[in-house]
């Protein structure tokens, strides 16, 4: 597929099919994702890929999280849209900073800089997806919980996001309305 064409028909799905990823269109996608950019070729990525026994331990942590907030009147936001795109899925995996808890000096230039290319890892793995007609959410709202779900991964790296994989209920999701090019420019004389 084009890659504007994927770029331009992206978009986020929050409802999937039972229909099952197959596995080698999951390593297709995780090995587009550690194709990204990093600094000094860093790779700051790693990877949790949840099964199905696993992903419903993370939805049992999700649910617990948000009797939680509720009970102490905190806002849910959009975590129980989330947790429903976690429970429909096929396939979640979760994305860690394997450095930023590690690494002696770490500062904080280096922290964003890692962090910019997890998100272009998340990128190139929601775009091959999607020339795969798989589709994708991906999810921040999983950070309500990092502690919670490093107990269950056994890890203390940083949570970075999560990420759907699944076969959206609807294919042709209308596009979310973006500012204008020109609004988002600075003035040049
Ligand atoms: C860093 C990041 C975190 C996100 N976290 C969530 C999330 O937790 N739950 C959710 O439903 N959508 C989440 N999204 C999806 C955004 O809501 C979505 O990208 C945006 O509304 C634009 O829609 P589109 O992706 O269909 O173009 C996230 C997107 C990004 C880039």
């Amino acid at each position: 597929m084009d890659l504007q064409k994927a770029i331009l028909e992206r978009r986020s799905h929050r409802r999937f099919t039972d229909k099952q990823v197959f596995p080698i269109e999951m390593k297709d996608i995780l090995e587009a994702g550690i194709l990204a950019p990093s600094p000094k070729n860093r790779q700051p990525w790693s990877f949790h890929s949840c099964g199905p026994i696993q992903k419903r331990l993370v939805a049992d942590i999700l649910k617990d999280k948000i009797d939680e907030m509720q009970a102490a009147s905190t806002d849910v936001g959009s975590l129980p849209i989330s947790l429903r795109a976690i429970e429909e899925c096929s396939d979640l995996v979760l994305v860690y900073n394997q450095y930023s808890r590690r690494e002696q000096g770490y500062n904080e230039n280096r922290w964003k800089a890692d962090t910019l290319s997890i998100g272009a890892c998340i990128q190139n793995m929601l775009l091959v997806a999607h020339s795969k007609n798989i589709q994708s959410l991906w999810i921040c709202d999983i950070l309500f919980a990092e502690e919670e779900l490093g107990d269950l991964m056994e890890t203390d790296d940083e949570l970075v996001a999560g990420v759907a994989f699944g076969i959206g209920m609807q294919q042709n999701l209308p596009r979310r309305p973006r500012m204008e090019l020109h609004k988002k420019m600075s003035k040049t004389d």
